[in-house]
């Protein structure tokens, strides 16, 4: 049987992004049409989908939103990913903004009100359209509110009774918390307001609706699955987690070697591949020259491609990053996130300006250039759900230096020189000393040609 599946995302490639997220709900679409499933995604018409360069048209169908006393019009349109259906729904006073979620200082007032006309609006289209849907797959807080929708309101509507939901948790740090008072805009029966329900602490909590509505949660790599059990990684929700393990599941994401390929890479300065690896020495000359460092080839460079926040392990690194200057080493990063961190790396540039270059921006390009160019790729992650960007670098033939954390424990295997086993180079504690221990070891075994290609 063929399956039909609605996948509802608050962002997607190549549409809007602001993480991993984008990547999956982009890529997946395709994936799972390659098994035999008829796939849709549903997403916010954002002002980069207004204003970007996609052939999107009304897709003929238009839904009514009941929002606290207010019934709004949403008119849905329409474009395609490689034959995919891409539905937007369209409502400029909360989507036509600078932002997805909030400028850099605050999440936006309203993302409830936004979030509540986005996820009413999808159970609408499943209502409305004549498209029959098997499942509906929700992703993270913004989408939290569907599976109660379905399991509430909507339970008795007939197109809707076989419509199962699946609810996946890329980062259980993000809730979408709410204070109480606003519980009447979502317009769900008060009797879903308890323990059993939404609420949390008196609060609204729009991840705990998608947790305990939903009939299948998943989350992004196994380990996390087990560990967002336990209080160091729950964020609260551990014991609801526990309560519901029955129908949690640990699936890793894949990734798009559509777009993450050397051998195909529109960005890159000189392609290669496993056969021939040239390109990827042409790659980090053209790197070393775009980031201004001056230092000789053939000193190992190390990328760091990241969201600024704590949860990437900037802390540990600032700790560790004199020590990291004074071995032999380069490192260019890129991001966007937090302003201390921003002012560390630039301060540091400048301290160590032939070594050490950041770039604070947003660039999908750069982001590409410093997967094959750089000979290494850092992510000492305080916590990772699954992490893409070690995924993209096993392809590109970039090692990988990993805390031992999440998906990124699930998928880098540390190297072990007397066998030649492993992908990459693994730290287990959360600390300056163990990075700094392990990135001295990939050091090592880089100056070992042999192994190191091993290792590539
Ligand atoms: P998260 O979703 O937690 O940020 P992931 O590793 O799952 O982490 O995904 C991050 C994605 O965002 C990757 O595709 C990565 O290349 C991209 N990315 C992160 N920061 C930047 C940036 N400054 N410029 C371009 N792409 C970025
Ligand atoms: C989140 C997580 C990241 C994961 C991504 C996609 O942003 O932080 O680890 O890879 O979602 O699932």
């Amino acid at each position: 049987m063929d399956l039909n599946v609605l996948i509802a995302s608050p962002e997607a490639v190549p549409f809007a992004k602001t993480g991993g997220l984008a990547d999956v709900a982009g890529s997946l679409p395709k994936a799972l049409k390659a098994l035999g499933c008829n796939v849709s995604l549903i997403m916010p018409m954002y002002r980069q989908v207004l204003e970007g360069d996609f052939n999107i048209e009304p897709a003929g169908l238009g839904v009514n939103v009941p929002i606290g006393p207010y019934i709004l019009k949403v008119p849905v349109f329409k474009s395609s990913i490689s034959d995919i259906p891409v539905y937007f729904l369209r409502r400029d006073e909360c989507f036509d903004r600078r932002y997805l979620y909030g400028s850099p200082e605050e999440d936006y007032f309203d993302n409830l009100e936004r979030y509540t006309i986005f996820s009413r609006g999808v159970v609408e289209v499943l209502a409305e359209s004549g498209l029959h849907f098997d499942i509906v797959h929700c992703n993270d807080w913004q989408t939290g509110l569907i599976p109660a929708y379905l399991k509430s309101i909507y339970r008795d509507t007939p197109v809707l009774k076989k419509t199962a939901s699946l609810f996946t948790i890329h980062n259980i740090a993000y809730q979408g918390v709410f204070p109480s008072s606003v519980f009447d805009t979502t317009g769900l029966p008060p009797a879903l307001f308890t323990m059993d329900g939404l609420e949390y602490w008196g609060n609204v909590n729009l991840l705990k609706s998608g947790i305990v509505f939903s009939d299948i949660v998943t989350t992004v790599s196994k380990r996390y699955s087990k560990e967002i059990q336990t209080p160091e990684f729950g964020c609260g929700m551990e014991d609801i987690l526990k309560a519901n393990k029955g129908k949690l599941f640990g699936v890793l994401n894949g990734v798009d070697y559509e777009e993450w390929n050397p051998a195909e890479d529109r960005y890159i300065d000189s392609r290669y591949s496993p056969a021939n690896m040239r390109g990827k020495g042409l790659c980090k000359k053209a790197l070393l020259m775009e980031f201004g460092l001056d230092m000789p080839l053939k000193v190992p460079l190390i990328g760091i491609v990241s969201r600024f926040v704590e949860q990437k392990g900037f802390d540990i690194l600032s700790e560790a990053i004199e020590g990291l200057m004074k071995m032999e080493v380069g490192v260019v990063a890129l991001g966007t996130g937090d302003k201390k961190y921003q002012e560390l790396f630039k301060a540091l540039s400048k301290r160590h300006p032939k070594r050490f270059s950041v770039k604070i921006a947003y660039d999908n390009r750069l982001a590409h250039k410093i997967e094959a160019g750089a000979d290494m790729l850092l992510m000492p992650s305080k916590y990772e759900p699954c992490g893409l960007n070690q995924i993209y670098s096993l392809k590109y033939g970039t090692v990988p230096i990993v805390r031992a954390t999440g998906g990124l424990n699930d998928t880098i295997e540390d190297f072990d020189p007397t066998t030649g086993d492993g992908n990459g180079f693994k730290f287990h504690k959360y600390s300056a000393n163990a990075l700094l221990y392990k990135v001295k070891e990939a050091l090592r075994i880089f100056k070992d040609k042999k192994r190191w290609r091993r290792v590539v």
